[in-house]
């Protein structure tokens, strides 16, 4: 009999998605958990986001429009774009999903760097595509010049994320630029910025910034971090109208929902909302680098974020610092799925969920680092 899926598809290894708040609660029978887990906005959606929702709800039977004109136009206006240069999606993962099956095929090479989103190899691999890791330099930053060198003549896309999940790094704009023009121009490149909101380095720059660099550009945002819309879905890509037309026609014809569409339009405009998100960021940040400061005597260090979360170091196996937080209704990411197991990812919530992160981790490392001694 004919296998029932390809190699690529039997050894494909699904995404693991951050673990639910209820699914916790259910297992341990508790309440009042917190997840910092999965880079949301803890200040919730943009209220101008979920008031455009809510005028839709009695909407629901009609199609959406497919073309996501409203949305488009908004985005357009927000980057002084033309709307030709803008496709819309159920999340950016599906933007970066639609990139992958327009432009390669099984016979095509990916670059990604190592410990960079997770969804980029899964993606390639769904194609049947090969996957080239360029090693990452000191601290867990993108080695543009190493990812450049890892091209082939096979390489038809390359993903650069800036700032990078789950390490929190950025690449500075003029090692961005350098990169942009370097790449060989039959080579798409994908430049993530599913966290631009966030970035207060002065040395960095969007990609929006270098379109004239290079062709094949795909600038991707989201509507899930800081404009608080994870639930709703929908993120964006930038191209040339050359490389959105193809996409156009490999996406399906209602893949944004009536509810995504206006709610991410209204939230672009709410400026208000992204500034106060960005606010608490900082705030919570300051808080959970002074905490984790304070348990660096337990071993426990970090890595310099520009993002909505820190990537941790901790002195035992980040799986068990995962396990013992969750005994206290507290969630963070283990990341031995990355091949970071010594790590533990934590967004930043609110500043009193960052402290109550901070007690807990104040607890449970102690006892682990006993465990591991005896
Ligand atoms: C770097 C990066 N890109 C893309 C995404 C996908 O986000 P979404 O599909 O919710 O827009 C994420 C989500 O965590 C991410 O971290």
């Amino acid at each position: 009999m004919k296998a029932l899926v390809g190699e690529h598809i039997e050894t494909l290894k699904p995404y693991v998605p951050g673990k639910p708040i209820e699914e916790l609660e259910r297992e341990l029978g508790i309440e009042g958990s917190i997840k910092l887990a999965s880079n949301e906005n803890p200040l919730g959606p943009s209220p101008k986001a979920t008031e455009a929702a809510r005028a839709l709800l009695t909407k629901g039977h009609i199609y959406p429009d497919g073309a996501a004109h409203r949305l488009r136009a908004a985005v357009a206006e927000f980057h002084g774009v033309s709307a030709d240069e803008v496709i819309t999606g159920n999340g950016s993962n599906e933007v970066l999903t639609i990139a992958v099956r327009t432009f390669c095929t099984a016979d095509d090479e990916a670059v990604v760097s190592e410990y960079s989103f997770a969804a980029y190899p899964i993606i390639c691999q769904a194609q049947g595509m090969t996957i080239r890791r360029a090693p990452m330099k000191d601290p867990l930053t993108f080695d543009l010049e190493a990812m450049a060198a890892a091209i082939t003549p096979k390489t038809k896309i390359v993903f650069v994320a800036n700032p990078n999940n789950p390490t929190g790094t950025y690449v500075p704009a003029d090692e961005l630029r350098a990169f942009l023009k370097a790449v060989p121009e039959e080579v798409v490149v994908v430049v993530d910025e599913a966290y631009h909101e966030y970035v207060q380095a002065e040395d960095y720059a969007s990609a929006e910034t270098m379109r004239d660099l290079r062709e094949r550009l795909i600038i991707c945002r989201t509507f899930s971090k800081c404009y608080g819309l994870a639930g709703i879905r929908a993120g964006y890509g930038i191209a040339p109208v050359e490389l959105i037309d193809r996409m156009n026609r490999v996406r399906e014809p209602f893949n944004v929902n009536i509810l995504a569409q206006d709610a991410a339009a209204a939230a672009l405009k709410d400026v208000e909302f992204v500034e106060r998100s960005v606010r608490i960021n900082e705030e919570g940040r300051a808080i959970l680098e002074a905490g984790l400061e304070a348990l660096g005597e337990l071993g426990v260090s970090w890595i310099p974020s520009q993002t909505n979360f820190l990537l941790v170091k901790t002195p035992v196996e980040g799986v068990q610092v995962y396990d013992a937080l969750l005994r206290k209704g507290v969630i963070v990411r283990p990341m031995a799925g990355y091949g970071l197991g010594e790590y533990v990812r934590i967004s930043i919530g609110t500043p009193d969920e960052v402290r109550r992160c901070l007690a807990s981790l104040g607890e449970v490392l102690p006892a682990l680092l006993s465990r591991e001694e005896a």
